[in-house]
């Protein structure tokens, strides 16, 4: 496995690979849930390149910029074992200059939910995930269904700016009690990750209620509410594949998602009906 910093370096080395590549971007602290983008990449294409970037520009101020997950070492031995042909780790001061060209993510999709609660967040992940497409070139990127509203947006950025690498949506990966990997579980308590089973066990509740016949958004939603008490919900949202809000379920075309914070940890999870 090779591994690049400079990004221009890494430009022009995959300007001469001629077999299909397939990307995955990350911000490394990478677990199962990011292994299965990878293996997806290596069953559809013939060279993959993975980055890990803990990217400044879609946190925050007062968030855990400083204090992100990172084991560089050990997703740098995933990574091997995993098969990656090249390793991305640029500094940020390989990627931004200080007077800097930004990308605005779209003023209603971008400023929902997440964007709601992390106003701005959008733009620095389209930002880099722009950048990241114009430096490695891809034919396919692959993006995890768990974060819904950033594969929406990201899928909306390549049409919209008629990009040409080709946007695969992986299935969300969780710990066999249910909830969903993420490189912030490890900020949770014992208690706080048995709390944090009552996300999935909402969601599926509400498939469970869905396949009985219930298809009322609000009389879903009530009945996650009380699952989930008492913690502090972000949002409960049930929106259809463009991301709208509909009051009536259609199968194959409903994502339900939730936010919630346990303890100080803000926590996603969706399920795609
Ligand atoms: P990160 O949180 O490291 O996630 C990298 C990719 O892994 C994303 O596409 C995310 O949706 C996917 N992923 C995370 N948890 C998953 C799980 N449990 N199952 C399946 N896929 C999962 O998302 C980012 O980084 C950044 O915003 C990035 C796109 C790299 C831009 O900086």
């Amino acid at each position: 496995m090779k591994i690049f910093s400079d990004a221009l370096e890494l430009k022009t080395y995959l300007k001469a690979i001629t077999k299909s590549i397939g990307f995955v971007p990350t911000m490394g602290a990478l677990h199962d849930g990011h292994l299965s983008l990878i293996k997806a990449a290596k069953k559809e294409c013939e060279f993959v390149v993975v980055s890990i970037f803990v990217n400044p520009t879609q946190f925050l101020e007062g968030e855990d910029l400083q204090k992100y997950p990172s084991n560089n070492e050990a997703d740098k031995r995933v990574c091997t074992y995993a098969g990656v042909d090249v390793l991305f780790l640029p500094k940020a001061e390989d990627i931004y200059e200080s007077d800097e060209i930004t990308l605005i993510a779209p003023p209603i999709r971008g400023y929902v939910l997440e964007g709601a609660t992390r106003p701005g967040h959008f733009n620095g992940v389209l930002t880099v995930v722009n950048k990241l497409f114009n430096i490695v070139n891809p034919d396919y990127a692959y993006f995890g269904k768990k974060d819904a509203q950033q594969l929406h947006l990201i899928a909306l950025m390549v049409k919209q700016l008629f990009m040409s690498v080709k946007i695969v949506p992986i299935d969300t990966v969780r710990e066999i009690d249910g909830l969903a990997l993420s490189s912030r579980n490890i900020y949770l308590s014992k208690e706080e990750h048995k709390e944090a089973l009552k996300i999935s066990r909402s969601l599926y509740e509400a498939s469970n209620m869905l396949r009985s016949g219930e298809l009322e958004v609000q009389k879903i939603k009530e009945v996650m509410k009380k699952i989930l008490e008492p913690l502090e919900i972000g949002y409960i949202e049930i929106l259809n594949y463009e991301f709208e809000v509909i009051d009536e379920i259609e199968i194959g075309n409903t994502i339900i998602l939730v936010e919630v914070i346990v303890g100080k940890t803000r926590l996603l999870d969706n399920i795609w009906l």
